[in-house]
């Protein structure tokens, strides 16, 4: 279930996202730019339905969109993926979890949910580091017992570790990913990755 994203324009992004001489007001250029791709691919089996329309010149049967998308960042890294989902599907509701992991455990804390209806439509979970997966699998927890049936997960960077424990909670649920990296470092860090993505975000 893990969908790694393939284009040569979103290789190129990633090793600028990568590159530590990379200023934050450029990093949030670029996170924007690679969402584009990412919200693209993650959404290409959106359920559609017929309709017809009238061109200048005569009715045609076409496709619509059958139902808005959800898309639901954590926290605050997240936040830098949802401007693309909006870009392309202005209709989008959008939810917020906020997840923060402990700096010495690397074990994710709540401090905010915030959720539009979920039930019954496509949610799509941001999150630019899929680490450990505690964080992810736990939102992912989260959106079930509110009612969503349809998730998908999006990130920039995946470690392996990270993909198994969400495999593992959570096995229907596939993962769109811009880089999938080699391993996480003792301090849970993704390798090679980018360090840390919200703050290299934010200039924190
Ligand atoms: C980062 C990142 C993910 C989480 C991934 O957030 O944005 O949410 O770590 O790690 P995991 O897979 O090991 O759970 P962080 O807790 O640093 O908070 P922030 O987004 O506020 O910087
Ligand atoms: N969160 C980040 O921002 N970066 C990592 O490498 C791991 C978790």
């Amino acid at each position: 279930m893990l969908h790694p994203l393939r284009h040569p324009l979103a290789a190129h992004l990633v090793a600028s996202l990568r590159d530590q001489a990379t200023p934050p007001a450029e990093f949030r250029g670029l996170a924007h730019r690679l969402g584009l791709l990412l919200a693209m691919e993650s959404t290409r089996d959106l359920p559609t339905q017929g309709a017809t329309v009238t061109t200048p010149l005569e009715d045609t049967a076409a496709l619509r969109l059958a139902q808005p998308l959800v898309v639901v960042p954590i926290l605050r890294a997240g936040l830098g993926l949802v401007q693309p989902f909006l870009d392309l599907f202005p209709d989008v509701s959008v939810g917020y979890i906020g997840l923060e992991r402990d700096h010495t455990t690397a074990v994710a804390h709540s401090y905010y949910c915030k959720l539009p209806p979920l039930a019954g439509r496509t949610v799509v979970l941001v999150d630019p580091m899929l680490a450990t997966g505690g964080s992810a699998a736990q939102a992912l927890t989260l959106l079930k017992s509110h009612g969503a049936t349809s998730l998908r997960m999006v990130c920039v960077v995946s470690a392996p570790e990270g993909v198994t424990t969400l495999h593992a909670a959570h096995p229907e649920v596939p993962v769109f990913t811009a880089a999938h990296d080699r391993c996480l470092n003792d301090r849970k860090y993704i390798l090679p990755g980018l360090g840390d993505f919200g703050d290299r975000l934010y200039g924190t």
